[in-house]
């Protein structure tokens, strides 16, 4: 009999990936749609719900060629975060917008609700921010009603196209801002507080489902298991083998999230649910950086050149002193300031553009560091730092990072790690193969290692964080 594969579906922001993964670990084919985002207003972020679903179809028909279709055993699923779609109950039609976590039009609600700050940091292990899902849910309620609909996170929205009840998986769950994570379940007070009722949410359940098996998703048959579900950052951590205690990991996308498991807390962290493989929740403490990749694309754009150029020059350049604040819609961890602006600093007429490259990769590293400074607070000494995602390509990045870390950087070689973790916890769920193997398969490809002396990384951090602070001039230190 054939062996059998195990389908990996990643649904990000910028694309759908599907990647078929054979017993050993091997990466058989892959596949991938772009996925449009709109802004209607500046601040507002939406995506087509409808159009997220065909990508996802048209990514697994891509991927999963006619006759391997049969030898799939089971689906694992990696999906941004804290993004929300409300549907009709009844015919399961989008009932609006997918609002997506990039989306700032809550920001002004999260301000009037600051006296409950410490409530929901205590309860739901969040900041008050409108990246997450409970003010977004209050929005599109407000908006469109509630009268047979339901609301659910990119996670559940998939699932719901299966059929079956209406299921959240509980990592995705920890992110929306409404759920108690310390019980797993959602918490009463913070529903009120946001004005969302019980009724409209999914009920929730581990990271191993059960879930319904898929429909509709040719060219696999009906039924075939949804064998795992994961938030994407987290099944990142979960492929660098991110359950051992001690490893920390950042994703380098459009924006980055370093992330550890451990029960912890430090100021500007965000405390959730990593995953429940079926023995309980594991806690994990993240910093979500709101800007990394995107600085270096918003400079593709500005000066109309493709950012693999920009990077390429950017190799051997230095900053020239400038340092590059990329405050796109405030700054997250471990700041946490809607208010805060970009900035460009200590420029002048003789500033090249590869400078500019080389001040956002900078930007990139010291908001990265300045995120995993928090995480050792929380966890303890960071010695290696698993590193993953696209721009993890800029070996500048990766010396940029060892050097203003002071740690060690291990690159993963696999660019699609987010679907990998979600094929790993699918293929541990079918028993096809064990955590031990998964952490032997998953070696890191290069480590840079730390090239500055500490009086010259103390000197450049305190450089960045006089720019940061003219990007937030009313505050001067991390906060909630
Ligand atoms: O928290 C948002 C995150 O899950 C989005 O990830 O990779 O789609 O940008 P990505």
């Amino acid at each position: 009999m054939a062996s059998p594969l195990i389908l990996a579906i990643d649904q990000g922001t910028s694309s759908t990936k599907a990647l078929l993964v054979d017993e050993d670990g091997r990466v058989v084919s892959r596949a991938a749609v772009p996925l449009a985002e709109a802004q209607p207003r500046p601040g507002w972020v939406e995506q087509d719900p409808a159009e997220l679903w065909q990508s996802v179809r048209r990514a697994v028909a891509a991927c999963v060629a006619p006759e391997h279709a049969h030898r799939v055993a089971g689906v694992g699923i990696s999906n941004q975060r804290e993004s929300l779609v409300l549907w009709d109950r009844r015919t399961g039609e989008p009932a609006g917008p997918l609002l997506s976590w990039q989306d700032q039009r809550t920001a002004d609600r999260c301000h009037e609700l600051a006296g409950s700050a410490e409530l929901v940091r205590s309860v739901s292990g969040l900041p008050l921010d409108p990246m997450f899902s409970a003010l977004k849910a209050r929005w599109l309620l407000d908006t469109y009603g509630r009268r047979g609909l339901c609301l659910g996170t990119i996670d559940s929205w998939l699932l719901s196209r299966f059929g079956g009840e209406h299921v959240i998986e509980v990592g995705n769950a920890s992110r929306t801002q409404l759920l108690d994570i310390g019980t797993g379940q959602w918490d009463e007070r913070l529903l009120e507080l946001f004005g969302v009722p019980a009724e409209v949410l999914p009920r929730v359940t581990a990271s191993t489902g059960p879930f319904p098996g898929v429909r509709d998703l040719a060219p696999l048959p009906d039924g075939t298991p949804v064998l795992a579900v994961l938030g994407d950052s987290h099944a990142a951590m979960f492929a660098h083998a991110g359950w051992r205690p001690g490893v920390v990991k950042a994703t380098y996308g459009t924006g980055s999230s370093v992330m550890a498991v451990g029960g912890g807390d430090a100021p500007g962290l965000c405390r959730s649910i990593a995953w429940d493989l079926g023995d309980g929740p594991v806690p994990a403490v993240e910093g979500n950086i709101r800007a990394t990749g995107r600085a270096i694309s918003w400079l593709a754009d500005l000066l109309d050149a493709p950012a693999e150029t920009l990077l390429a020059e950017a190799e051997d350049a230095d900053t020239g002193g400038t340092h590059f604040v990329p405050a796109f819609g405030g700054l997250g961890a471990p700041w946490w300031d809607p208010d805060a602006t970009p900035v460009i600093t200590g420029f002048s007429l003789g500033t090249r553009r590869a400078q500019l490259v080389a001040a956002a990769l900078e930007a990139v590293a010291f908001q990265v560091e300045d995120v995993v400074a928090a995480v050792e607070e929380a966890t303890g000494r960071v010695r290696v730092l698993m590193a993953d995602g696209g721009l993890t390509r800029s070996a500048r990045l990766m010396r940029l990072q060892a050097d203003l870390s002071g740690r060690i950087v291990a690159r993963s070689g696999e660019h699609d790690l987010s679907a990998l973790g979600a094929a790993d916890a699918a293929g541990l769920a079918a028993k096809l193969w064990t955590l031990d193997r998964l952490e032997a398969r998953h070696r890191p490809a290069d480590t840079y290692r730390p090239a500055i002396d500490e009086a010259g990384r103390a000197r450049r951090k305190a450089a960045w964080h006089a720019a940061v602070r003219q990007a937030r001039p009313e505050h001067s230190g991390p906060s909630q």
